[in-house]
């Protein structure tokens, strides 16, 4: 599904991403593990082609093809979709907009999907609402998914979907980023992909991840087993993970 050779990255002009390289399969879900400012949002930005993230080395491949230079809304029509740690307010578009505009190219929903993603988030009441504008931190996070229901990509990146939110709607959190990524669903054939981003863990608690990744001071160092590779976190630190696990 996705594979990433030798990808080094500045952003105005200070060296962030250092020669990584990551590969997920069709159906594989990852986590990715750092402290903050090891680069995972920048890694992820990178992945989904955000401008000022400039490549200077390496590829990425997406599906086979080379996306490297591509623009974020080809990435998106390939199939691939994120969920932001801290999205921006969109004043002016609302709720139900954004998610019409993801639905209208797809082929195998109709508008009543909508209605069933909503209330699948308990967000309801937030159709009629701008997007993320006074939204709380929770509200957030699940204003993210039901996004992306709606766009139903094969692969998607989710950074710190757990963060800042409720023990009650962390269960839902995970139930939605289950079904986004044909997890749990019996003896299905999964296609679907995922990176996601967790700090302290919560949300592998109801995703099943198969295998993680540690990222330091913009390198990958390891990939392993997610409840192992935590485990080593907690009682030794990044530095000492890397050092155990490598
Ligand atoms: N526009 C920018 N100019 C300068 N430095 C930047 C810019 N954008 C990101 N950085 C730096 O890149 C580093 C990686 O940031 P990034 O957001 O990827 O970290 P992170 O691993 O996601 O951290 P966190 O766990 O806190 O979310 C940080 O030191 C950050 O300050
Ligand atoms: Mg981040």
């Amino acid at each position: 599904m996705l594979d990433i050779q030798n990808l080094t990255v500045t952003v105005q002009g200070k060296r962030i991403l250092k020669g990584v390289n990551m590969h997920v399969s069709s159906g594989e879900t990852v986590a990715l593990f750092g402290p903050n400012g090891s680069g995972k949002t920048s890694l992820l930005h990178t992945i989904m082609g955000f401008p000022g993230y400039t490549v200077e080395t390496g590829t990425i491949q997406f599906k086979g093809e080379d996306i490297t230079g591509m623009s974020i809304d080809k990435r998106a029509e390939r199939g691939i979709g994120m969920a932001f740690q801290r999205p921006p307010a969109v004043r002016g578009v609302k709720l139900k907009d954004i998610l019409r505009m993801c639905i209208n190219r797809r082929e195998d929903v109709d508008e009543t999907a909508i209605s069933r993603y909503v209330q699948k988030l308990n967000l309801d009441d937030f159709q009629d609402r701008d997007v993320n504008l006074g939204f709380s931190g929770g509200e957030i996070k699940r204003c993210e998914l039901v996004q992306l229901l709606a766009q139903d990509p094969d692969f998607t990146m989710f950074d710190e979907p757990d963060s800042g939110v409720d023990l009650v709607s962390i269960h839902l959190v995970g139930t939605v980023i289950n079904e986004l990524l044909q997890r749990g669903n019996g003896p299905c054939k999964k296609i679907k992909s995922g990176l996601i981003i967790s700090h302290a863990g919560h949300i592998l608690e109801f995703v099943n991840a198969d295998r993680a990744y540690v990222i330091l001071n913009g390198r990958l160092h390891c990939s392993g087993n997610p409840r192992d590779i935590l485990d080593n976190i907690k009682s030794k630190g990044y530095e000492g993970c890397i050092t155990c696990l490598r």
